[in-house]
């Protein structure tokens, strides 16, 4: 069903169904407003942990915390009526064991009403993921160009070139296997992203991988022109928000020195004098 055309919000398995069907189209989201734009037009939002570079300027998502995600959690899932929410497991919150993943998802399901949790990792988080699945929380995998590990994997580079390629297939199968209802695919080749969506049974949800993947997405802020402090080449700008941002706000500080705002239109008359009985 299009995102347009539903009443509730879908549930992960009707995402997995969606698999080979019309793309699953989906953005990132922090707060309610842009929550409310986004929700008629994706089928899922990603609360991603990309928050950090994006909104609190953080030179990357490692110095993100679960107090962070759950906030950004509460306040997306007050926009959205219609798109499933996902909320991204930062960095430390589930590496160290399956129980402790379980303990942080399990507060981020509770206390921000997400759908599911996602987490990045390929085969050597699949235990995890099928721990978390097994106990009732559903998982989104993210493979390839896996943010939170830039220092392992020395900076933003495409993944799964030549010797990497088997590597990237087994973490794809791995995800899949061990119960995720889809996993993203970040910054891989795109003939490897088509193979992988031709070996899954679940949803491929490209960012930097092929056109060919059951969906994709992008951080709103990237796409809106909101954010610019450097544009990946994955990125399509659909808006200059900035840019129409800065010549408002120029625009706002003429008028202020001008004296010209506020205009009579903007301010209070006293009151009317009461008229004698
Ligand atoms: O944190 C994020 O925004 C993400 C994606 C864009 C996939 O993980």
């Amino acid at each position: 069903m299009s995102a347009t055309a539903r009443k509730t919000a879908p549930m992960p398995d009707d995402i997995k169904a969606m698999k080979g069907g019309t793309p699953i189209v989906s953005l990132t989201a922090y707060t309610t407003p842009t929550a409310e734009a986004l929700d008629e037009h994706c089928d899922f939002v990603l609360v991603g942990d990309s928050v950090g570079m994006v909104l609190h300027g953080l030179p990357s998502t490692l110095g993100v915390s679960m107090d962070m995600m759950v906030m950004h959690g509460k306040a997306v899932a007050r926009g959205l009526k219609t798109a499933m929410m996902v909320v991204d497991m930062p960095f430390g919150s589930y590496e160290e064991s399956p129980e402790r993943a379980f303990r942080n998802a399990a507060r981020i399901m509770g206390e921000t009403g997400a759908g599911a949790v996602k987490l990045e990792g390929g085969v050597h988080m699949a235990e995890t993921i099928g721990f978390l699945v097994a106990r009732g929380i559903p998982v989104m995998g993210h493979i390839g160009l896996t943010p939170q590990s830039i220092n392992t994997l020395g900076g933003y580079k495409v993944q799964g070139r030549d010797a990497q390629r088997a590597q990237v297939m087994a973490d794809a199968e791995a995800v899949s296997n061990a119960g995720a209802f889809a996993v993203v695919l970040e910054k891989v080749p795109q003939t490897l992203a088509d193979e992988i969506t031709a070996a899954v049974p679940i949803p491929t949800i490209g960012i930097g991988a092929s056109a060919g993947c059951d969906g994709q997405i992008l951080v709103v802020d990237d796409m809106l022109g909101l954010f610019t402090a450097f544009k990946p080449k994955f990125v399509k700008r659909y808006g200059a928000l900035a840019e129409d941002m800065e010549k408002a706000i120029a625009a706002y500080a003429k008028d202020v020195r001008a004296r010209s705002f506020p205009a009579p239109e903007h301010v209070f008359a006293d009151a009317a004098p009461k008229a004698k009985a």
